[in-house]
C-alpha cells in the first residue's frame, strides 16, 4: 500500500498510548490509521476484491459497488452472545445476558491475545452525528477487518476530521476492540470471509467500551450501530437525560408546506426502511404532500430548550435488508442503492448485477447465490434454497436517498410531534390506535410484542415482547429504561403523541389484510392530524382510534368492512394479549415502575 499508514493520524496522547497497548495485546503485523479518504477507500476495495471477500460490479450498471459473500455461520446479530457487563447482574437487568465485568475481561484478553496476528489493525476514528451537532459523540474502533472499515466510512462520519475533533477538545471516545477471532499463521492463505465459530458482542455500560469477538457481520461488527448508538448510547443518555431509540425518522410535509417529524420504533426487519422513505400514493402527492427522510435505524432524541423533543441520526448510511426491497415496495431505497453501494450476501447475475427475493418479480434465469453456488428458479422451487439470505443487506450513503431530509444533518436536530411503536402481528393488533397520554403510551411502548424475523439468529415468526424494539439494544436494565422514558416527560412542556401502529395483521386466509407501503401514508396522515391537534378521533378501551371516515381514501378502494376487520377489538385475544403483559412484568418485577402496574389496572378495567 502507497499510504504510509503507521503514523499516527491523533496527537492526542491517551488514544495514541491504548492503541500502542491494544496493539501489543493483538499483535498485528501493521497499524493503519484510517483518514476516511476516497483513494483510501478505492485502495481497501480493491484490496478486498484481491482477497476475494469483493466481486466488483458491472461498474456501467452498479457504478462504485461491490458484492461480500460472508461465511454461513456469520450472517447475522447473535443475540445469545451479547452480554452487558454492567458492574452487578441488577444493572444489566433480567433481558440482557450479564457476566462480572473483570471476569468478562479475563476472557476478552485471553481472545484477543495474538487474534490480529498475520492482520492489520485499522485505526478507526468516528463519529456518530453529524461533526458540528453538540449531541454527536466519539468512538474509536480498533478492527482487523478492511471489510469494516469500508462500511463504516458508510455508515457514519470517519477520518481525518474526526481525529481533529478528538486533538482540539477533551471529549472523552468510546474505545471499540474488534476482530473476527481468525489470526493467520506465517505464510497461511485467508479466507475470503475470515470470523470465528466463537463469539462475543461484550458491552461495558460504565466504562463506555465495546469488545467484539468473532464475527464480521452487520450490528456484530459495525460498532457505532447497535454496539454505540443504541447499547452504549442508552446508558449514556439516561445518565445525561436523553434518548438512544431503535428509530427512524421523517418528516411530513403537508400542502401548506409545514413539516411534521415523527419518529418510529419497530423492530429488527419490521419495516422501519420502508415507512421512512415512503412515497405516498398518486393523490397525495398531487395535492403537495411529501415524506422527508431523516434516518431509518437509530435517533438520538434530546429535549430543545423550547420544551420539545429533538432527534439526530448519528447514522450517515443505510444497512438495509435487501429482500423485499424493490422499485415497487421501496423505490427510494432502490434509488439509493445505484451507486457507491456494498451489498452483502445478495445474490450475483451473470452481468454482474446482483438480485435477491422480492427485487423484481420475474427471478433471473442463473445466479450465484450468496454461499456462491449456482442457483436457478427450478433449484429455489425444488430446495426451498433462496437465491440471498433473508438477513442480506445493502450499505448505502444516506446522502444518495432522493428524500433525504435537507435538515438531516441539522446539528440541534429535528422536533419530534409523535412516536410510533409497531411490530409484526398477524392478530389482535389494530392497524393504528393513539396512547391516551404519555404514561399510557410508555405503556404500550413497553409491552410491545412481534413475531421474530431473521434479523437475528432465532425461531422466526414466534411472537415475543419486545419494549420499544429495543429488547437486543438496550444496555441497561429494562425497567430501569421504562422508568427513564416515563421521566423524560418532566423535562418537556410538549410530549409528542404516541401512537400503534400494525401493518401486519391477517385474515383468516392468511393474507395480509392492509395494502401497507405506500398505503401507510394514509395512516400516517391521520397521527399527524392527531399530533397537530386536528385530527377525529373515538375512544377505545386501548386507545384513541380512527373511524373509517377519518382516514382519507380517496385513490385506494378499500371497503368499511374491511377496515373495521383491521381495527377490531377482539376481546378475547385482548384478554391472552394482557396475561402476555404480565407475563413480562413479571420477568421484569425487581425495577418495573409502578405507573406501568397502574396503566395495566387501568386498562384491564376498561377492557
Ligand atoms: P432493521 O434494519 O433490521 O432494523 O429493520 P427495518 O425495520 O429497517 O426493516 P425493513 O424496513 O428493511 O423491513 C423489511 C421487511 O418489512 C420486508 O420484508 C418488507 O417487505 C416488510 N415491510 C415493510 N413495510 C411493510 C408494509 O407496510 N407491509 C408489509 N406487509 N410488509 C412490509
Ligand atoms: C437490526 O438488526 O436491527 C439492524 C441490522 O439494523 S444490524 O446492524 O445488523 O443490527
Ligand atoms: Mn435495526
Amino acid at each position: 500500500m502507497s499510504i504510509d499508514t503507521t503514523t499516527p493520524l491523533s496527537q492526542n496522547v491517551h488514544l495514541q498510548r491504548w492503541v500502542k497497548k491494544m496493539a501489543a495485546l493483538c499483535k498485528p503485523d501493521a497499524i493503519h490509521w484510517v483518514d476516511g479518504s476516497q483513494e483510501e477507500y478505492d485502495q481497501l476495495c480493491e484490496q478486498l476484491v484481491e482477497a476475494g471477500t469483493f466481486t466488483k460490479l458491472n461498474q456501467e450498471k452498479w457504478p462504485g459497488c461491490f458484492l461480500a459473500r460472508s461465511d454461513a455461520n456469520d450472517v447475522a446479530r447473535v443475540e445469545d452472545r451479547t452480554f452487558i457487563c454492567s458492574a452487578s447482574k441488577e444493572a444489566a437487568g433480567e433481558t440482557n445476558n450479564w457476566v462480572n465485568p473483570f471476569e468478562m475481561k479475563k476472557k476478552l484478553r485471553a481472545l484477543f491475545s495474538g487474534c490480529m496476528r498475520g492482520r492489520t489493525m485499522y485505526v478507526l476514528a468516528f463519529s456518530m452525528g453529524p461533526l458540528d451537532s453538540p449531541m454527536s459523540k466519539i468512538g474509536v474502533q480498533l478492527s482487523d477487518s478492511p471489510y469494516v472499515v469500508v462500511n463504516m466510512r458508510i455508515m457514519a462520519r470517519i477520518g481525518t476530521d474526526v481525529f481533529k475533533k478528538i486533538d482540539e477538545s477533551e471529549i472523552r471516545v468510546v474505545p471499540c476492540m474488534h476482530t473476527v477471532g481468525a489470526p493467520l499463521k506465517p505464510g497461511e492463505k485467508d479466507v475470503p470471509w475470515p470470523c470465528n465459530q466463537e463469539k462475543y458482542i461484550v458491552h461495558f455500560p460504565e466504562t463506555r467500551e465495546v469488545w467484539s469477538y468473532g464475527s464480521g457481520y452487520g450490528g456484530n461488527a459495525l460498532l457505532g450501530k447497535k454496539c454505540f448508538a443504541l447499547r452504549i448510547a442508552s446508558a449514556m443518555a439516561r445518565d445525561e437525560g436523553w434518548m438512544a431509540e431503535h428509530m427512524l425518522i421523517l418528516g411530513v410535509e403537508d400542502p401548506t408546506g409545514k413539516k411534521t417529524y415523527v419518529a418510529a420504533a419497530f423492530p429488527s426487519a419490521c419495516g422501519k426502511t420502508n415507512f421512512a422513505m415512503l412515497i405516498p400514493p398518486k393523490n397525495f402527492s398531487e395535492k403537495g404532500w411529501k415524506i422527508w427522510t431523516v434516518g431509518d435505524d437509530i435517533a438520538w432524541i434530546k429535549p430543545g430548550l423550547d420544551g420539545r423533543l429533538y432527534a439526530i441520526n448519528p447514522e450517515a448510511g443505510f444497512f438495509g435488508v435487501a429482500p423485499g426491497t424493490s422499485t415497487k415496495t421501496n423505490a427510494n431505497a432502490m434509488a439509493s442503492l445505484r451507486k457507491n453501494t456494498i451489498f452483502t450476501n445478495v445474490a450475483l447475475t451473470p452481468d454482474g448485477g446482483v438480485w435477491w427475493e422480492g427485487m423484481t418479480d420475474e427471478p433471473p434465469a442463473q445466479a450465484i447465490d450468496w454461499q456462491g453456488k449456482t442457483w436457478t428458479p427450478e433449484i429455489g422451487k425444488q430446495t426451498g434454497a433462496k437465491a440471498a439470505h433473508p438477513n442480506s443487506r445493502f450499505t448505502a450513503p444516506a446522502s444518495q436517498c432522493p428524500t433525504i431530509d435537507p435538515d438531516w444533518q441539522k446539528p440541534e436536530g429535528v422536533p419530534i410531534s409523535a412516536i410510533i411503536f409497531g411490530g409484526r402481528r398477524s392478530t389482535t393488533m389494530p392497524l393504528v390506535y393513539q396512547a391516551f397520554n404519555w404514561s399510557c403510551g410508555v405503556y404500550i411502548g413497553a409491552t410491545m410484542g412481534s413475531e421474530m424475523t431473521a434479523a437475528a439468529a432465532g425461531t422466526i415468526g414466534k411472537v415475543r415482547r419486545d419494549p420499544m424494539a429495543m429488547l437486543p439494544f438496550c444496555g441497561y436494565n429494562m425497567g430501569d429504561y421504562f422508568r427513564h422514558w416515563l421521566l423524560m416527560q418532566r423535562s418537556l412542556s410538549t410530549t409528542p403523541r404516541i401512537f400503534h401502529v400494525n401493518w401486519f395483521r391477517k385474515g383468516e386466509d392468511g393474507k395480509f389484510l392492509w395494502p401497507g407501503f405506500g398505503e401507510n401514508m394514509r395512516v400516517l396522515k391521520w397521527i399527524v392530524d392527531r399530533a397537530n391537534g386536528h385530527g377525529v378521533a373515538k375512544e377505545t378501551p386501548i386507545g384513541w382510534v380512527p373511524g373509517y371516515d377519518d382516514i382519507d381514501w380517496t385513490g385506494l378502494d378499500f371497503p368499511e368492512e374491511s377496515f373495521n376487520e383491521l381495527q377490531r377489538f377482539d376481546r378475547d385475544a385482548w384478554r391472552r394479549e394482557v396475561l402476555l403483559h404480565e407475563e413480562l412484568f413479571l420477568d421484569l418485577k425487581s425495577h418495573l415502575p409502578k405507573e406501568l402496574i397502574y396503566e395495566r389496572e387501568l386498562l384491564i378495567c376498561r377492557m
